[in-house]
């Protein structure tokens, strides 16, 4: 079923809004977070307007709501991405917290001096830096998959790799800059045949298409609210409930504990276990909204919708003289990174501004991988379930302005 992007669009307030002098805005950085419907807005309006109160901690009639709406949630999350039960879904704060905390509990716990880690040249700081924290500390050695220069990993490296038996493997599920979409299946079955755990990092898979972890095999799997229609500050780790149980606590606190003494503590049961101190509560409900909406409209249907789109926008851009897309038009999903000519993507960016169109230029929070291809920026447009075929039409009608400013 095609989306409606039109009715689409007027559930987001601010996609009305205007940018200079009546201009309408054209979102196109929902890879560095979406926008918010207003039913996200309202249930966590509501909720603090009728049922705030902290959870796990009160008998009232409030906190009983508060704790049940926090909890309905993680049952939510766990049906979209078919975990098996609800104690497999940890809340963090984002993507980031939920890699540090597989770094620093199962890391330190399973990992010793002169063991490897396989990353791979795509990945975002937050899937690089944990790793170096932890390899650092305990004399690990990292090694990377390398990118082809059609923007895909190379399989046979990471089969070499593989050989020399690692004990995990992370990398992202869709990358934030050359939107490939990794064979996360095919890449997690090989990881166990050679008996390492695998990470993925769903930051940018989650909110575009269905995920089904088990389906995967992941045994860790992290993604953020922020984007998928959800708050900041929210995020969700995935994990076997095998390997959650037997990893130590996180961070230590009020609610993560069963019994303390003066100098001890016994951990409570998972998922509560690795969740110290009041959380964020109106967050995790913004996120069932932000659910609810997404399977309302059917996660087939919004993949369905960004690929078209894609599609369209890689052909358009394609024939823009002096533009250079990062990547092939395969295995791809909503974002497209772009060089235009010498024009500094900054200056790229601000033109856009200027016509009302949001993009980000930079290096993506993926600065190995921009080094890689030898630049130290590049300029991306990424789409979402609320972009138009006249969005991607006034992208390219921008990015001909911003050449004919500078050609
Ligand atoms: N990871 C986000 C991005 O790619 C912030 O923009």
């Amino acid at each position: 079923m095609g989306l409606d992007v039109k009715k689409i669009k007027s559930d987001f307030p601010i996609l009305a809004r205007e940018i200079r002098n009546g201009i309408p805005l054209v979102y196109l950085d929902s890879a560095a977070t979406s926008q918010k419907p207003q039913v996200v807005i309202d249930a966590m309006t509501k909720y603090y307007q009728f049922s705030n109160a902290n959870i796990h901690r009160g008998v009232h009639t409030l906190a009983e709501e508060a704790t049940g709406m926090y909890e309905d949630v993680r049952k939510k999350v766990a049906n979209f991405i078919n975990a098996k039960s609800e104690k497999e879904i940890i809340y963090t704060r984002n993507t980031t917290e939920s890699i540090n905390l597989v770094a620093q509990t199962w890391g330190k716990t399973n990992l010793e001096e002169g063991d490897i880690i396989v990353l791979t040249e795509m990945e975002h700081h937050s899937n690089l830096v944990p790793w170096q924290m932890l390899a650092a500390e305990k004399h690990l050695n990292l090694e990377f998959v390398t990118v082809t220069d059609d923007g895909l990993l190379n399989l046979q490296v990471y089969k070499e790799l593989l050989e020399k038996s690692p004990k995990l493997v992370s990398f992202t599920h869709m990358s934030n800059v050359l939107g490939t979409i990794n064979p996360v299946k095919e890449m997690i079955n090989l990881a166990h045949q050679a008996g390492a755990l695998t990470m993925i990092d769903g930051a940018q898979s989650v909110p575009h298409f269905p995920v089904d972890v088990r389906d995967l095999d992941a045994d860790f799997y992290a993604f953020s609210a922020h984007k998928m229609l959800g708050p900041t500050g929210f995020g969700i780790l995935y994990g076997k409930e095998k390997l959650l149980d037997a990893m130590p606590p996180f961070m230590g606190g009020g609610d993560m504990i069963k019994k303390v003494l003066l100098r001890s503590f016994k951990p409570n049961d998972l998922p509560h276990k690795f969740e110290a101190g009041t959380p964020a509560i109106a967050e995790a409900v913004g996120l069932g909204a932000a659910i609810d909406y997404l399977q309302a409209l059917g996660m087939d249907n919004i993949a369905l919708h960004e690929h078209e789109l894609t599609n369209y926008a890689f052909q358009k851009l394609s024939e823009i003289e002096n533009l250079i897309i990062f990547g092939k038009n395969n295995n791809r999903g909503g974002v497209i990174a772009f060089e235009l000519g010498i024009i500094h993507p900054h200056d790229v960016a601000q033109i856009l501004d200027r016509h009302g169109i949001a993009i980000r230029a930079g290096h993506h929070c993926a600065m190995p991988l921009h080094e890689k291809f030898g630049i130290p920026a590049t300029s991306r447009a990424s789409f979402y379930l609320y972009n138009s075929y006249e969005d991607v039409d006034r992208l390219v009608e921008g990015i001909n302005i911003a050449s004919d400013l500078f050609g």
